[in-house]
């Protein structure tokens, strides 16, 4: 088994990450240390990419592309890269095998073909932000989410007490991934493929957004409807303020924002 690894400048994560995320959705290894984040996926000897594209896009900004020979067993302990993942004390995103924890609003996700499993700062951002609408009074009623990936956001979403949920993403692996956690967790959610870049994108009173940076104010401006709320991640602390700006220009404004690391999340309301 190869690990391939990719250490970038953290203005670039975001670029590197959607990159190796289309070529392996489910496993994308993060780590991070002074000045550089490096992202790894894994796979058999010749198999994976040399990722041409990716170093004539992020040219000086990669700091080195490495890859290593890791044990093959790895395969079988991938398992322990997946803990389970509190947030804010109150939603436990888990992998099925690992136990649930009385009192907590039990999301079930096994990594997969689709990015979310809980661990990443952007979708535990999401969740904390959800459950402050949880904490307002406002998980009620319809919610939108765009670029459900492993469908965990709208499965949290609506186990907090939003419906109908309807999720959207381009990628099919996503959509059945999002299916099967759905069906996993007795949710309804109706799930659509949408190309987000050329597309309308579903709207409702509340939207949830993971996705990156670039595509967030052009989603923005071009929003169809009215919803009353947004709550929006992906993207990195340097580009929150233009991303707030996209938003407030259709009179969706901050009303909090919160950073974890290098990423950032925003809530934006009318
Ligand atoms: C960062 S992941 C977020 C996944 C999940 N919502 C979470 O929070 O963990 C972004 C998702 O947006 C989807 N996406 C990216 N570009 C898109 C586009 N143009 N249209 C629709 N979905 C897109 C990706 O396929 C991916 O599943």
């Amino acid at each position: 088994m190869i690990r391939l690894a990719v250490r970038c400048r953290p203005d670039l994560a975001e670029l590197v990450l959607a990159h190796l995320v289309e070529l392996a959705p489910g496993g994308v290894e993060e780590e991070t240390g002074p000045g550089w984040i490096e992202y790894a996926i894994y796979g058999a000897p010749g198999e994976l990419p040399a990722l041409p594209d990716l170093q004539a896009a992020a040219g000086d900004g990669l700091v080195e592309v490495t890859s290593k020979e890791v044990p093959d067993d790895w395969a079988d302990r991938w398992q322990d890269f997946h803990e389970p993942v509190l947030v804010g004390g109150r939603i436990l995103v888990r992998p099925s095998w690992a136990d649930p924890q009385p009192g907590t609003i039990d999301v079930v996700v096994d990594p997969g073909q689709a990015f979310g499993t809980g661990a990443h700062p952007t979708t535990r951002m999401c969740l904390e932000l959800l459950l402050g609408l949880d904490t307002a009074g406002l998980a009620h009623g319809p919610i939108a989410d765009w670029g459900t990936g492993s469908g965990v956001l709208a499965i949290a979403a609506a186990k907090l007490g939003f419906a109908p949920v309807v999720a959207c993403d381009h990628e099919r692996p996503a959509l059945e991934a999002a299916r099967a956690s759905a069906e996993a967790n007795g949710v309804d959610m109706e799930l659509v493929r949408v190309d987000l870049r050329r597309e309308p994108a579903p709207v409702a009173p509340t939207v949830v957004a993971n996705l990156t940076a670039p595509l967030l104010p052009e989603v923005a401006s071009r929003i169809e409807g009215r919803p009353e709320r947004v709550v929006c991640s992906g993207l990195l602390v340097s580009e929150v303020d233009e991303v707030a700006d996209a938003f407030a220009a259709v009179d969706l404004r901050e009303q909090e924002r919160r950073a974890s690391g290098d990423w950032a999340c925003l809530l934006l309301a009318r």
